[in-house]
């Protein structure tokens, strides 16, 4: 049984990569902003006698996160952090307000690199730890009115990238996870894919995620 901190947990794909991970035994750390969506989905796992505990966290605030890991690192032995936590905004640039640029850039890119170095120094200790990036295939290629979310998604790859090659003398293993549009609560709020029943679902990505958890880039096309 492996402990997994996924942030983003209680919707969409951090929601099913908790349900997926929780069944097959693990125990997972459910991170987000609302409480009662992460407790929604804690009682789902439980429900089926799994194994989940709650952390709230906005991940754009580095010293709640730093707060909140130092805590997690003392009560739980965090074995690996699924980096979902996501927003995206999308249009004509002109269109994009300067505020949704730093959110996209706050929660996509910042939050990601937060969580990652508050996890790290445990990692480095006990040399062993498995870090996935849930990036998008935004981070791979260019695409109409994704310009802003595009440009977070490519940055969180660079990271993802180089945080391979700086620990390739470790046991620690970073990950990427490229995949298309899914069917969730990421495209209530806008009309940017106009028929959503064509996408995936997130239950089927998270298990497509589940069985290639051992590759170090996983791309998964629409
Ligand atoms: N849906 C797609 O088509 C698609 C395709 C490729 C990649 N992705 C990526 O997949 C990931 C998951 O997205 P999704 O589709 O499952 O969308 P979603 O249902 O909107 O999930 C995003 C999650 O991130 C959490 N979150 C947002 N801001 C946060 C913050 N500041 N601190 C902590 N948690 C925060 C949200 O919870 P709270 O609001 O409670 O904090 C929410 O549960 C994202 O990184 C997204 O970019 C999505």
């Amino acid at each position: 049984m492996k402990t997994i901190l996924i942030t983003g947990a209680g919707t969409g794909l951090g929601k099913e990569l908790a349900l997926a991970y929780a069944q097959k035994g693990n125990h997972i750390i459910l991170v987000g902003r609302k409480q009662s969506k992460l407790n929604e989905v804690r009682r789902m796992i439980e429900k089926t006698n799994g194994s989940a505990v709650t952390a709230p966290c906005d991940i754009t605030d580095a010293n709640m996160v730093k707060q909140r890991l130092s805590h997690l690192n003392e009560t739980e032995k965090i074995d690996q952090v699924i980096n979902n936590a996501g927003v995206g905004y999308f249009g004509p640039l002109q269109e994009i307000s300067a505020e949704q640029v730093s959110r996209m850039i706050d929660t996509n890119v910042k939050g990601t690199i937060y969580v990652t170095k508050a996890i790290l120094p445990v990692f480095l200790e006990r040399n062993s730890g498995k870090i996935m990036n849930i990036i998008s295939t935004a981070g791979l290629r260019g695409k109409v009115h994704e310009t802003a979310y595009c440009a977070s998604k490519f940055a969180i790859r660079g990271f993802t990238e180089a945080l391979v090659k700086e620990l390739e003398n470790t046991s620690i293993t970073v990950s990427g996870v490229y995949m298309g549009g899914m069917d969730t609560p990421f495209w209530d709020k806008n009309n940017h894919v106009a028929d959503r029943s064509r996408l995936k679902s997130a239950k089927e990505v998270a298990l497509e995620i589940l069985a290639r958890e051992n590759e170090l880039e996983v791309i998964i096309e629409r």
